[in-house]
Order: C-alpha cells, then sequence, then structure tokens
C-alpha cells in the first residue's frame, strides 16, 4: 500500500456545542462538545472510565467535573482544564474516525473566523499528537467548499457561541470578506432564560432545559401555535406559556445578523453585490429557527431583495466541506494553507 492510500483525511468541525467528523474511510460522528472527569474516587468506579465525552459526559454531569470547553468559538481563556478538555474531544473524534486505521491522520479543522487570529498556535499544539498533517480554516469557508458555493456567495454559519459570515469571491477568503459576530444561539438561551425567569419567578429551569426548549421550537415572525412547556414551582409541575418569550429570544438575532449581512453586501463590487444577495446561504444548527430565512429575506428586501436558503445539512456542512478540502490539496497546500493568514 502506498503512503497515500495508507493516509485518513478527516474533516472537523470544531464546535461550541456540537463538534463533527467526517471522514475518508466514510465515518461521520457528531459529538455534544462536552468533556467530564470523575469527581472523585467513587465517581470514577460508578462511571468506570478515566474521561467521558460527548453525550455519556452530560448524562452522567452530577458525577463530572464537566467542562463545555469552547466558548464563542475559542478555547476558554487560561484554563488548563478546558485545553485537556479540548484534546480529549478532538481525540476521540479522530478515535471514532480512525475506526481501527492505524496510519497517519491528515485533518481540516475548520473553526470561526475570529479564532484563526488568535488561536491558530494553540489548536496546532493541541493537535499535535493527535494528527499528523493539519489545515486550518474558517468554518464558513469549510462550508462555502463543501457546497461547491465558491464564487458570489455569502454564507452565515450559525452556531452556539458565534455567527460566522463569509463572502465568497473565488479564491481563498481574506480577513475583509469574512465576520464573526458573538450573536448565536447561546446568547438566544441566555436571553430566554431572563425573560422566563423575569415572567414567572416560581418556576424552576435549568440552561439544558431551555436550551432544549428552544431547539424543539424555536422561530422568528408570526407565531404557528402557542407554545407551552412544563416545568416546576415549588416542586410541582406547572405548564408555562413561552411563546412570548422564545419569540422574543429568538428575534434578538435578527437585527445584528441584518446589519452584517447587509454590511457585506454593500463592500463587494457593486456589478457582483446582487449574486450574492441571491445567493446566501444558512448553516449551522442554530439556522434550523422557523422563520429566519424568510426573515433575512425581508432583510435583503431593502436593498434589492435576495435569497436565502439552508443547506441540506445543517450538522455536517462544516465537516463535509472541510473533508472535501482535504481530499482536494495535496502535499503542498497543506503547507502553505496552514500557514496562511486568514
Ligand atoms: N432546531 C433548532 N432550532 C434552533 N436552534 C437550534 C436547533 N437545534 C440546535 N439549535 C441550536 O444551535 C446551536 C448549535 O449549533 P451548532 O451545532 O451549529 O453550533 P456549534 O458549531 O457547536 O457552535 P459554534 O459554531 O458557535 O462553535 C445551539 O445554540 C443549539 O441550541
Ligand atoms: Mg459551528
Amino acid at each position: 500500500m502506498s503512503a497515500k492510500e495508507n493516509l485518513l483525511y478527516v474533516g472537523i468541525d470544531l464546535g461550541t456545542s456540537q463538534s463533527a467528523i467526517a471522514a475518508s474511510n466514510g465515518e461521520r460522528h457528531v459529538v455534544d462538545s462536552f468533556v467530564g472527569w470523575p469527581v472523585d474516587m467513587v465517581a470514577r468506579k460508578v462511571v468506570k472510565k478515566p474521561v467521558l465525552v460527548g453525550a455519556e459526559a452530560l448524562e452522567n454531569r452530577t458525577l463530572l467535573d464537566l467542562h463545555r470547553p469552547l466558548e464563542q468559538g475559542l478555547v476558554k481563556e487560561g484554563s488548563e482544564k478546558d485545553l485537556a478538555a479540548v484534546r480529549e474531544l478532538l481525540s476521540h473524534l479522530v478515535g471514532l474516525a480512525r475506526n481501527g486505521h492505524g496510519g497517519p491522520v491528515r485533518a481540516v479543522v475548520g473553526v470561526p473566523a475570529e479564532a484563526l487570529r488568535v488561536n491558530k498556535q494553540q489548536l496546532r499544539d493541541i493537535l499535535r499528537g493527535i494528527v499528523d498533517g493539519l489545515m486550518i480554516v474558517s468554518e464558513p469557508f469549510a462550508v462555502a467548499y463543501g457546497e461547491e458555493a465558491l464564487l458570489h456567495t455569502l454564507i452565515v454559519d450559525i452556531g452556539a457561541g458565534t455567527t460566522d459570515f463569509c463572502v465568497m469571491k473565488g479564491r481563498y477568503p481574506t480577513e475583509e470578506d469574512q465576520r464573526t459576530l458573538t450573536k448565536a444561539g447561546d446568547s438566544v438561551d441566555e436571553l430566554l432564560a431572563k425573560l422566563i425567569a423575569d415572567r414567572h419567578p416560581e418556576v424552576q429551569f435549568s440552561p439544558h432545559m431551555v436550551r432544549s426548549w428552544k431547539e424543539a421550537h424555536a422561530f422568528v415572525g408570526e407565531p404557528g401555535e402557542r407554545i407551552r412547556v412544563s416545568a416546576p414551582a415549588h416542586g410541582r409541575p406547572v405548564e408555562i406559556d413561552i411563546t412570548d418569550e422564545l419569540r422574543a429570544a429568538c428575534e434578538s438575532l435578527l437585527p445584528p445578523l441584518s446589519e452584517t449581512l447587509l454590511d457585506l453586501v454593500a463592500a463587494v463590487e457593486p456589478e457582483y453585490q446582487e449574486r450574492v444577495r441571491k445567493n446566501v446561504f444558512l448553516s449551522g444548527r442554530a439556522s434550523l429557527m422557523r422563520g429566519l430565512d424568510r426573515a433575512l429575506e425581508g432583510a435583503l428586501a431593502e436593498i434589492g431583495g435576495g435569497r436565502v436558503a439552508r443547506v441540506a445539512d445543517p450538522v455536517f456542512a462544516g465537516a463535509a466541506g472541510s473533508l472535501a478540502l482535504a481530499l482536494e490539496a495535496d502535499a503542498n497546500d497543506w503547507e502553505k494553507l496552514s500557514t496562511q493568514p486568514s
């Protein structure tokens, strides 16, 4: 077997809430970006593992020192434990993708555009020993590559920690072509929790409950039907109507997203602006909010109208795009791209 055949290529979308991997051997996995270590020797005996990753870590969270190591797309600052958690997470993902493969691994990792500026070296250090070849690219660029939407398009990747924008002009995007906002799924959760607590001070709920209510019902614009959820008040389950709070929390994304969208379109050469407006792609799971595509088209209507469409698979779009990049890059590209500033 030649060296090239023995290589495993992987595309990784390192996300605040979920991380996904797609590999050249067909393996595809997504894990919740949580890592936990048993708090004491009893917990270690119960969970029977030195470290837990993903859903397993979440399920056992009361027994663990639980970390969600990425924040607004970056490794949380100054925490050795969070660095170790990102390492565990990546090593877990690569292990799943290897599925017995013992040869070298070349990885393309997508991170928020902003993280490229500050976090590249850190990520390189974390991945040393886990993969053999590395290319770090911006997340929305990976999505664009996977969708083959490389010319006169605009990608908006709405995740948990960040919303990442990238205008594609048929070449590797520069800093001016990209934007990162820290308004995304997490900020919706925070506002929703606050609005519910203000309206129903007697009701008890956790951040996980708020997130799952949002994921089941998120919408912008006119509500279809009233949204009622159940939570305990003084220990007794009650039903509360969260329709107005959910709408307000989800719609809080509209002004910053619309503003950035219009800014980026305005910065495109005038003859291409219309094509870009008609080729806006939404990815990231927070883009699943009902009505979001139409609401952003509403914003584009102010400047002549446009078309906004979701990618077919928002969970794997980033990882699949990174894998496509990995497969099409040649030996020189790895070096060149991994040292290229964003
Ligand atoms: N059906 C849904 N409707 C609305 N929001 C959703 C839905 N499903 C998931 N989300 C939200 O999407 C966000 C996660 O999206 P995604 O998995 O793309 O982010 P990530 O890649 O982990 O984060 P980031 O890109 O910011 O690092 C979370 O806030 C989650 O609650
Ligand atoms: Mg993401």
